[in-house]
């Protein structure tokens, strides 16, 4: 059986309160969901993704007020971030309340908490007298969703509906702060810029790991985003001039520019405007298609380091091998 896809919220509360799960989009990416305050059903989204439990979810509602019965307290300079960037693609980290289980938070004191901007899903979850755990609806490791046919593709057998909210506005995850400590800590690049919040509360820590086997947002381990082909990033013309695989084998993932020794073909551009905010909507279904083509390998370029192009230029270091 394969998963239907549409728009019937009455359907995707019925599966809800049953604590099955539900594909739902959101304006980052589509997520995975299920009640965040029923264990069992929590457990199922781990077994579909195939995720470590040690990996927590976030948790998603439309409300402010909301967010106050899950965690033990909003700090003031969080409630700025809220007025600004909430519904959007900002995530917070607090100390939780006893009532989100455990099984959520990966055994921590801490739950992330997300209003996401998609008309859609604001309503579901404005119908719906508890929050949902929502991670990416792929498998472990995989390239995000950004429509209802990339969840399809990949969980569309373990699922038995996709709420279509059409394709993802932003096209990458949020960004994820903690409040956890004195100083506000990014612990992932995301759709809300690190510029952006700094406008509004000053110098930020940004603790955004690598390599980190245990990391703090422990999604944020390396190996991630990963296509099947092996990507690699820098300079795209020396990649090419010192590559001994033949142009018809190589892929090419750049911002606006074409090369003309390799076939158009296997070329994608992510804005021919030079828009960061167009090519980081544009990345994840680029990797995807460039992901089906009959090559070897992909070379893609460093992106401007600023705003949204931090956050491409981090899906694509944990994309490359
Ligand atoms: O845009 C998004 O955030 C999407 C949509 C569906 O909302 N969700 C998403 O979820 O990207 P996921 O599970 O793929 O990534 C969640 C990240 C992980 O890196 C996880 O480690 C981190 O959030 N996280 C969750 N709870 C945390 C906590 N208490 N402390 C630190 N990091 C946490
Ligand atoms: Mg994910």
């Amino acid at each position: 059986m394969m998963a239907e896809i549409g728009k019937d919220l009455n359907k995707v509360i019925q599966i809800l309160n049953k604590d099955e799960l539900v594909a739902i989009p959101t304006e980052t990416v589509y997520g995975l969901a299920a009640n965040a305050l029923n264990s069992n059903a929590v457990k199922k989204i781990f077994d579909v993704k195939e995720r470590p439990t040690f990996n927590p979810l976030i948790i998603h509602t439309d409300d402010l007020i909301k967010i106050e019965y899950f965690v033990e307290e909003v700090p003031e300079i969080a409630k700025k971030l809220i007025e600004k960037f909430s519904p959007g693609a900002l995530t917070y980290v607090f100390k939780k309340k006893k009532i989100i289980p455990d099984i959520v938070t990966g055994g921590k004191k801490s739950v992330a908490v997300r209003i996401p901007n998609h008309e859609l899903t604001l309503k579901l979850l404005s119908m719906l007298d508890y929050p949902l755990a929502a991670p990416s609806a792929n498998p472990f490791g995989f390239i995000s969703p950004t429509n209802p046919y990339h969840v399809e593709e990949q969980l569309g057998n373990k699922l038995s509906y996709i709420l279509d909210g059409g394709e993802c506005n932003i096209g990458l995850e949020s960004t994820i702060i903690s409040f956890l400590n004195e100083t506000p800590e990014l612990l992932r690049f995301g759709g809300v810029s690190v510029e952006s919040i700094e406008n509004i509360i000053g110098k930020i820590k940004v603790k955004v790991n690598i390599l980190n086997e245990l990391p703090d947002a422990p999604g944020q381990l390396k190996s991630h985003y990963a296509p099947n082909h092996k990507l690699i990033v820098g300079n795209i013309d020396d990649l090419i001039n010192k590559s001994n695989f033949d142009t018809e084998r190589i892929g090419i993932l750049s911002f606006n520019k074409e090369f003309s020794s390799i076939p158009i073909k296997n070329q994608r551009k992510l804005s021919n405007h030079s828009n960061l905010e167009e090519a980081a909507s544009n990345l994840f279904r680029v990797m995807r298609e460039l992901d089906k083509l009959d090559i070897d390998i992909i070379f893609a370029e460093n992106f401007p380091d600023i705003e949204i192009g931090k956050a491409i230029n981090d899906r694509l270091k944990r994309a490359s091998t």
